[in-house]
């Protein structure tokens, strides 16, 4: 668990640091890359062992027989979230983005309204324009220096046509972990309009101390409208296996969303299958529970560099280790202090407004990274910003 060793991923085919000059003109050579949400860690023993097994073996073919993986997605659920699953309710899609792709297909059809809370996840807008659904966004207001959901402003932009709605839970960006009153909130707002939730719970192992995420299947009287969505993949690092885990307990919905599978010719891929199997178990929940609290000393040190800088301000973070910063009191255009962090600061980070309404004076910063890295950012963030000082 040596959070602090810088591992060059550079030339490696790795989203975050080899598409960080084509997409945002910071050069890999100096430049920090802290867009895309993976981490710059190895993840635990017990999934490189696996990983490693499959490579001394050396044949690759069809997997069969997914009792282990199975149980050992239910012990995590029950032993990280006290959420009681049935096995036999999990399907496994080729990661969430594809998992909220079938859960569209599956329960809406183009045309019909998608609800989001925005700013949020900007993949589920790029799914829901490419599948011909309507995006109907929501925006949240920030009070106290947080989102919160105005039911009120939400009931009266909802028009008739909309059909589903996609929770993010915990919430990127912003870090919220709701509580349970606004949980149901979201759950009677669902069932008011007739909507299929989806809760999308990929950063819910993710936790800041204090911090307790409520698996939104143990709010009352939404299973017959629920699907849940889950996967390993940020909670250990391995988002390039593509497996995501979509559970319905609803017989109806599951049976929808299982013929849609079924028409695509899903399956999964082994690795990915072995790697979950490996990470969800007491090892890695101890390997979790390190890599939260070396996040946790990374947000506190990048926060208060952000603090120090006059017109900055980072969210606190309840989840995740997406830091999102607003620009607004700096009072400049967006495109002056997205050219600072960029070209002064050298660092390559997600731009606002791509999580839609709400985002537009904010820039996005991962901070699963080795601590010097943040250190080193934050030195750069002061340099591009010192006149302000
Ligand atoms: C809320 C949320 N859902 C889904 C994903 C991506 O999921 P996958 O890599 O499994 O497609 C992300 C990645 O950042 C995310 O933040």
């Amino acid at each position: 668990m040596n959070f602090d060793q810088i591992i060059d991923r550079r030339g490696t085919h790795c989203a975050k640091w080899d598409l960080m000059q084509p997409l945002y003109g910071v050069a890999p050579a100096d430049g920090i890359a802290m867009w895309v949400a993976d981490m710059e860690f190895r993840p635990p023993d017990c999934v490189q062992d696996a990983v490693r097994a499959m490579a001394d073996h050396g044949v690759y073919g069809y997997f069969g027989d997914d009792g282990r993986y199975r149980e050992a997605i239910r012990w995590w659920m029950a032993a990280r979230h006290g959420w009681a699953i049935d096995p036999a309710h999990v399907f496994t899609t080729h990661g969430l983005v594809n998992g909220t792709a079938m859960c569209l297909d599956a329960f809406t059809e183009p045309g019909d309204g998608v609800v989001l809370f925005t700013p949020v996840y900007h993949a589920f807008a790029k799914v829901i324009r490419a599948s011909g659904r309507r995006l109907a966004e929501l925006e949240m207001p920030v009070v106290d220096g947080h989102y919160v959901l105005d039911f009120d402003a939400f009931d009266a932009a909802m028009t008739g046509g909309e059909r589903l709605l996609i929770l993010c839970s915990p919430h990127n960006p912003g870090g919220r972990v709701w509580t349970r009153a606004e949980l149901e909130s979201v759950a009677d707002f669902a069932r008011r309009h007739d909507l299929i939730l989806v809760s999308d719970e990929v950063h819910h192992d993710l936790t800041m101390p204090g911090q307790r995420h409520i698996p939104m299947a143990h709010v009352e009287g939404i299973a017959d409208r629920l699907v849940m969505m889950t996967a390993a993949s940020k909670t250990f690092n391995i988002a390039g296996a593509h497996v995501g885990n979509v559970t319905i307990a609803d017989p109806a919905l599951r049976d929808r969303f299982g013929a849609r599978m079924a028409a695509f010719g899903m399956s999964p891929n082994s690795f990915g299958l072995h790697m979950v199997t490996a990470a969800y178990s007491p090892d890695g929940a101890a390997w979790v529970d390190a890599l939260r609290r070396y996040l946790h000393a990374n947000r506190t040190a990048f926060d208060a560099g952000i603090a120090a800088i006059p017109g900055l301000r980072s969210m606190p973070l309840q989840a995740t280790y997406l830091a999102w910063v607003d620009f607004a009191g700096t009072g400049m255009e967006r495109a002056d202090f997205t050219r600072r962090v960029e070209q002064e600061a050298r660092l390559a980070v997600n731009h606002g407004p791509t999580f839609g309404a709400g985002g537009e004076s904010w820039l996005r910063f991962n901070l699963a990274a080795p601590r010097a890295q943040i250190e080193e950012a934050v030195a750069r963030l002061h340099a591009a910003f010192a006149d302000l000082q």
